[in-house]
C-alpha cells in the first residue's frame, strides 16, 4: 500500500491510523487519551505492571487525569493498554515519553530511550513515523535514535520517519491543559516534520515546525534552564533580602508591576519534579562535549539545591530566637510533593527537608493529603493526623501549598510558622517566619 505524504495526511483525517504511546506517565497517559477521545485506535504500552493494572481496573494514576475521566475513554474510545510490544506492528504513529533521569554523577541516564527505540525497532511496521516527547540533550535524535533505528535494513525517509517534539505539559496547571499547549517539532527530514506536523493537528490548535530534530531538543532544554536560572536567581535575592530585612514576596508583587521587561519568579523550598532540576544538566553535560562550560546552569543549580538546607538552618534560626534548639524539637512538614495539587515526588525538595530534620531535630512529621505514607532512604513515616496536633509541634514548615489544605487551622493553633511558599500573604502575625 502506498504510504506518500498526501496518503498518511488522509489517513489521518479518516482516523485510519493506530497511534502507540510508548511510556504511560505524566506526559504518555495525558497524550494517549487525547488521542483516543479524536478517534484514533490508540494503544499503550508501559512495561510498569502495576500502571498497566490499574489502568485495566479503570484507575488512574495520574492526578491530571481524573479516574472518572479515564473510565468515560475507556468505555467509549478505543484505547487499550498493554504491558509489551506484542501489538505494536498495528501501530502507524509511535510517541516515546519514557523517562530521562539523571545518572549519580549528574550525566543524563537515556537508558530508556534506548531500551525503548531497540523494542520499537524490533516490532515497527514499514512507514511509521516514530516521535520522540522524552526531553534529552540535542543531538539524541540523530546521534543515537537513527543509529538504533537504522541497525538492520530500515532506512530513514523510505521505512519509517523520526522526529522530535518536547512536551511542554505542566501537571496541575488547569487553564493549560495539554490540548491548549502550542507544539514544537522538528524532524529528521521535512517530511517528517511535515506528517508529525500532521497528526498532531488533530489534538492541538497550534503546532511550530523547526528547521531540525537538534533546534526542537534545544528549545526544550532552553526554556527550563530559563526556568532554572530565573528560579536560581530569585532564591539567591530572597536569602539576600531576608539579610536585608526586607520582605522579597512584597518585593516581587510590586516589581511585576512593570508591564514589560519583568517576569515574576518566586522563591521557595527548592525545585523538583521530573524537569527543571535535571533537564539542564542534559544542556550542561551536552555543552562540555564541545568544550563549553556554562556558569549559570552550574550557579543556578547550586543555588537550588543549597535551599532545603536554608529551610533546616531558618527554622533552626528562628527555634533558637525562641530559646529553643532544633535538637530539642518536634517539627512538622506541610506538603511532601515537589509541586501544588500534584502527587509527585519526584526530587521534592520537601523530602529533603524531612530527611535534614530527621538527623538535626528531635522529631520530623509530616502532613500531605495526596501522600498517605512516605519510604525513602531512612524515613519512613505516615502522613501525620494533625487536626487536635498542631499546637504540639514546636514548628510547622509549609514546604507545598495543596488547595485542598486548610491554612486558616493551621494558623489558629500552630506556634510558630515557616512559610517557603507565601501562603500567609498579607496576614501579617508574629508567629508567621517567610523565605
Ligand atoms: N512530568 C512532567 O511534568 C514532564 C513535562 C514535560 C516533559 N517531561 C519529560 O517527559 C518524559 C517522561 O516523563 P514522565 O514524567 O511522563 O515520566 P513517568 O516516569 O511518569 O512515565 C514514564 C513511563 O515510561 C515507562 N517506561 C520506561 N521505560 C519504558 C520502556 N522501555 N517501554 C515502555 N515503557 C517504559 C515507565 O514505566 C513510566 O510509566 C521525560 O523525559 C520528562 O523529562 C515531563
Amino acid at each position: 500500500m502506498e504510504n506518500t505524504i498526501k496518503d498518511f495526511e488522509a489517513k489521518v483525517r479518516n482516523r485510519k491510523l493506530t497511534v502507540a504511546v510508548v511510556g504511560l506517565g505524566y506526559v504518555g497517559l495525558p497524550l494517549a487519551i487525547e488521542f483516543a477521545k479524536k478517534g484514533f485506535s490508540c494503544m499503550g504500552i508501559d512495561l510498569d505492571k502495576d500502571r498497566i493494572a490499574r489502568l485495566k481496573k479503570q484507575e488512574s494514576y495520574i492526578t491530571d487525569v481524573p479516574s472518572a475521566d479515564l473510565k468515560k475513554v475507556l468505555k467509549n474510545t478505543k484505547f487499550r493498554a498493554e504491558q509489551d510490544f506484542r501489538f505494536l506492528p498495528e501501530a502507524d504513529v509511535i510517541f516515546i515519553c519514557v523517562p530521562t533521569p539523571l545518572k549519580k554523577k549528574h550525566e543524563p541516564d537515556i537508558s530508556y530511550i534506548k531500551s525503548a527505540v531497540k523494542s520499537i525497532s524490533l516490532n515497527m511496521k514499514r512507514g511509521a513515523l516514530v516521535i520522540l516527547e522524552s526531553t534529552t540533550y540535542p543531538g539524541t535524535t540523530d546521534e543515537v535514535i537513527i543509529p538504533l533505528l537504522e541497525s538492520g535494513t530500515l532506512k530513514h525517509g523510505k521505512d519509517f520517519f523520526l522526529c522530535f517534539s518536547p512536551e511542554r505539559i505542566d501537571p496541575g496547571n488547569e487553564q493549560f491543559p495539554l490540548h491548549k499547549i502550542v507544539k514544537v517539532i522538528g524532524g529528521v527530514s521535512p517530511e517528517a516534520t511535515s506528517r508529525g506536523v500532521a497528526i498532531y493537528s488533530t489534538i492541538l490548535h497550534k503546532i511550530v515546525p523547526v528547521s531540525s530534530a537538534r533546534v526542537a531538543e534545544m528549545v526544550k532544554l532552553l526554556e527550563n534552564t530559563f526556568r532554572l536560572i530565573n528560579i536560581g536567581m530569585i532564591n539567591e535575592l530572597a536569602m539576600m533580602a531576608h539579610k536585608m530585612k526586607i520582605d522579597i514576596w512584597e518585593v516581587i508583587d510590586a516589581a511585576k508591576t512593570k508591564p514589560f521587561g519583568f517576569m515574576a519568579f518566586y522563591p521557595g523550598p527548592g525545585v523538583g519534579g521530573h524537569c527543571i532540576p535535571k533537564d539542564p544538566l542534559y544542556l550542561y553535560w551536552k555543552a562540555r562535549k564541545f568544550g563549553f562550560k556554562s556558569k549559570f546552569i552550574k550557579l543556578a543549580s547550586q543555588v537550588i539545591t543549597y535551599m532545603p538546607e536554608y529551610v533546616v538552618e531558618r527554622v533552626s534560626e528562628i527555634l533558637l530566637a525562641q530559646g529553643k534548639k532544633l535538637k530539642n524539637s518536634h517539627i512538622l512538614v506541610v506538603g511532601a510533593t515537589y509541586k501544588k495539587d500534584v502527587k509527585d515526588l519526584r526530587k521534592s525538595p520537601a523530602l529533603d527537608i524531612i530527611e535534614l530534620l530527621s538527623v538535626k531535630a528531635k522529631e520530623v512529621s509530616y502532613y500531605d493529603p495526596l501522600i498517605p505514607f512516605l519510604k525513602f532512604n531512612s524515613i519512613d513515616l505516615v502522613s501525620a493526623d494533625i487536626k487536635n496536633k498542631i499546637s504540639t509541634y514546636d514548628c510547622v514548615v509549609i514546604a507545598t501549598d495543596h488547595s485542598v489544605i486548610d491554612y486558616g487551622a493551621i494558623l489558629k493553633k500552630a506556634r510558630c510558622i515557616f512559610d517557603t511558599r507565601n501562603i500567609y500573604k498579607n496576614i501579617v502575625d508574629q508567629k508567621i517566619y517567610k523565605i
